[in-house]
């Protein structure tokens, strides 16, 4: 078991293991006001035995889960969840980017999917509700649909999307970027700390690295994809409305940054005659945060990690690496202001007798939902007596890239106090009921329409 300060320690690609803590109940519900929405088909109870059961795995003693994608405690998760598909009788098979994909017959199974999902994957020391409530709210939703014996015009699909988080080997939205066809070869050559390459991992969850550049599906495969979800921010808490519909999931740039310096003495180098690699990082970590504030919107830029080299008290660090992270729906922005921080820091270094280099890793496209899901979900909502607010999504999900295939529609359920990827992260039983019970009745209205025009 680590630490939080162990598992910094290992920064990328770490592999925390899990302990068990058996008293430690996740989501207990806080003193605050009632909630607007009761779920009246899922049920709420059965759903929470299921979160917290899979609370269980990866389970830390001083609070919260690790379970990373790719990791064994996710691995066994995951066996544990198709256990609980093939149980409502669903055929369930993994695809060659290792998601999980579990089908259930429809009326006319010639017909495109109604697909649903999210994934069981977590943050290091993260919570229980991401990433979770959409799994486990998809799974109450084909347990509904058994005992109320309804059987769908379309065929039915669950999928649990493979390292979502992406913090094992740095790439997210593993799962859903390979079903889109946006994973490039050379991402399955990524090694982590252990040596144990990522395509190594996709077969030891039952996937096949080698099929993964050809397994883009036909356009025409789904109907539409939806994706319950918890808020991550604090928009529906504080304003007390119990459901969310995404209008756009915001776009994200991932970037490796460098400052070289020059490593010396740290006790024998005078004070003026030095070049801090991570000095003139922490210049630019302050400029980052500078230039993103700089102009109007909801644009927001993070430095998650950074690593001084070669890491001893008395050496002056001579290289420093850092990672940078840019969101907006508008891609365009954040290319934008990706440019002025490489400006910006090589100005900063050269000042300082350093030089900077700033590297795009990665980048997940922004996408907009589809107004007739859109509609369908705020009419479920009407059926159900519920308060929903249309907004923006600042967090990243397997919706955006799934979004390149057919329609996509995400439900938000609230977060408390607005409180995410820490293991502070809860969502109230009867919100997420009441989420999934929307996501039922979506799919529902979704089916009994001939088309989505
Ligand atoms: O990082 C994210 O936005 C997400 O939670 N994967
Ligand atoms: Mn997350
Ligand atoms: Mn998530």
């Amino acid at each position: 078991m680590l630490t939080r300060r162990q598992f910094n320690g290992r920064l990328l690609g770490g592999l925390a293991a899990s302990a068990v803590a058996p008293h430690f109940l996740i989501g207990q519900d806080p003193e605050e006001p009632a909630i607007a929405c009761r779920a009246q088909l899922v049920n709420a109870d059965r759903l929470r035995e299921t979160l917290e059961k899979l609370s269980e795995f990866g389970r830390l003693e001083e609070g919260g889960t690790t379970r990373l994608g790719f990791s064994n405690e996710d691995l066994a998760a995951r066996n544990w969840a198709m256990g609980l598909l093939r149980d409502e009788g669903l055929e369930v098979t993994i695809d060659a980017a290792a998601n999980i994909r579990a089908r259930r017959a429809g009326e006319r199974d010639d017909l495109p999917t109604i697909a649903f999902g999210s994934h069981t994957d977590t943050v290091p020391q993260g919570g229980n509700f991401d990433g979770c409530v959409g799994s486990m709210g998809a799974i109450e939703v084909i347990r509904t649909l058994n005992e109320q014996n309804v059987r769908t015009q379309r065929p039915l699909e669950v999928i649990l999307f493979s390292n979502e988080e992406g913090v094992h080997y740095g790439r997210g939205l593993f799962g859903s970027r390979a079903l889109a066809g946006l994973v490039p070869a050379d991402e399955l050559e990524l090694v982590d700390e252990h040596g144990v390459k990522l395509a190594d991992w996709i077969r030891r969850y039952g996937g096949d690295p080698t099929l993964i550049e050809t397994m883009e599906p036909p356009a025409v495969a789904f109907y539409c994809y939806l994706e319950l979800h918890i808020e991550q921010g604090g928009v529906l808490w504080s304003r007390k409305i119990p459901l969310g519909i995404v209008e756009g999931i915001v776009g994200i740039n991932e970037y490796k940054a460098v400052v070289e310096g020059f490593a010396n003495h740290a006790g024998t180098t005078p004070m003026d005659q030095r070049r801090d690699a991570l000095l003139t990082a922490a210049k630019i970590v302050q400029a980052v945060r500078e230039i993103v504030t700089s102009v109007p919107g909801r644009q927001v830029g993070t430095v998650g990690i950074i690593r001084a080299y070669p890491g001893a008290p008395n050496v002056i660090p001579g290289q420093a690496e850092f990672t940078v992270e840019l969101r907006d729906l508008s891609l365009e922005k954040i290319e934008g202001l990706g440019e002025r921080i490489r400006e910006r820091g090589s100005q900063l270094a050269a000042a300082d007798g350093c030089s900077f280099s700033l590297e795009k890793v990665v980048t997940y496209e922004p996408a907009l939902s589809d107004r007739r899901i859109r509609f369908e979900i705020q009419k479920a909502a009407e059926e159900m007596r519920a308060p929903a607010l249309t907004m923006a999504s600042g967090a990243g999900h397997d919706a955006q890239d799934m979004a390149r295939l057919c329609p996509m529609g995400m439900i938000f359920v609230p977060s408390v106090d607005g409180i995410s990827h820490s293991p502070q992260e809860r969502s109230r039983w009867e919100e997420i009921a009441c989420g999934a019970e929307c996501l039922y009745r979506t799919i529902l209205r979704l089916d009994a329409l001939q088309s989505l025009a």
